[in-house]
């Protein structure tokens, strides 16, 4: 089944991860030790933590290259690359990537996009609001460009062939993603993400008004391609498809298809994913605290 979390819980899991991080300054603050040592032993703790997690997360991506599972999202992009009519990847943008360093779901996906930006040369753009220091910290030395800036799922693709990876991730951010790109620039996408069918068979079968118009409104329009989850671990990548659009099929769509944009609301709806307006809430109460410290 595809893994969704509520907005609550993620948001008192990114409170409690931060509160973690801030209450080891202040433990250390309390013991009186001036802050500019505290800083060098924390640097040196965040190094030694940092080289072992990137010798690991390596270790991670040639097991992951080796699995068979490897081979069936290989050939599924190669399949896709064909149908699109074009021959690499020259953007990989990514949200909802999940704590790597301590879960293992996100570690072996990590080793997949690592995977994919290492076959295709691609340029990575990653965003997840749970990341913590060290996360991007390793994610900048793998070569990958981590966004500062909530976008919600709604950066508008450039022209070349961008794959959308987006690993069991709120289905209320995919809307957002399809909304901010919604015209012929899908063509230019691949989205590596959860399964479309699944998504909106789930909304059917569950009655819910769920508001990803947007989802359910491409469905007709849009190839997914299934990727065999043979994988050792089957809850990493359970549910997750390949998407495309080929402009023979939405060529199809009705005149107004498109030119039908309204931005996504969802009041009255939960949100299962962060708003701007709560990372910037936890970004400032972590600001004004730090402040406060260092006063
Ligand atoms: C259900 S978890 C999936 C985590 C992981 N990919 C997995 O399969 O276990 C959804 C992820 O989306 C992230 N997320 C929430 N709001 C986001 C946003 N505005 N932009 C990008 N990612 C977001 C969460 O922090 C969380 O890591």
């Amino acid at each position: 089944m595809t893994r969704e979390m509520g907005d609550v819980e993620e948001f008192k899991l990114v409170v409690s991860r931060r509160k973690k991080r801030v209450s080891h300054i202040r433990n250390k603050c309390d013991s009186n030790v001036p802050l500019s040592v505290n800083d060098n032993e924390n640097d040196h703790f965040n190094d030694v933590n940092c080289e072992s997690l990137f010798g690991r997360l390596l270790e991670t991506e040639t097991e992951f290259r080796d699995s068979l599972f490897a081979d069936n999202v290989f050939h599924c992009i190669k399949t896709s690359l064909n149908a699109l009519n074009v021959s690499g990847i020259s953007e990989i943008l990514c949200y909802g990537l999940g704590s790597f360093s301590s879960q293992k779901s996100a570690k072996y996906q990590l080793a997949l996009l690592l995977s994919l930006k290492n076959h295709y040369c691609s340029r990575v753009r990653v965003y997840d609001p749970i990341f913590t220091p060290i996360e991007m910290k390793l994610l900048t030395r793998f070569g990958l460009d981590v966004l500062n800036v909530n976008e919600e799922g709604k950066r508008i693709v450039e022209d070349d062939t961008t794959l959308v990876y987006m690993p069991h991730c709120s289905i209320h951010l995919i809307n957002n993603f399809l909304y901010a790109n919604w015209g012929k620039r899908l063509s230019k996408c691949i989205l590596l993400t959860n399964s479309f069918s699944v998504v909106v068979d789930n909304l059917i079968a569950s009655n819910v008004s769920v508001r990803v118009d947007y989802i359910v409104r491409i469905r007709p329009y849009v190839r997914e391609i299934t990727l065999r989850n043979n994988f050792p671990h089957e809850q990493v990548f359970n549910d997750l498809n390949i998407h495309i659009f080929l402009e023979e099929d939405i060529a199809k769509v009705p005149g107004n298809f498109w030119t039908e944009r309204k931005e996504p609301c969802y009041s009255n709806t939960i949100i299962d994913y962060f708003t701007v307006k709560q990372t910037e809430e936890i970004d400032a109460k972590n600001y004004n605290y730090l402040s406060r410290l260092t006063r």
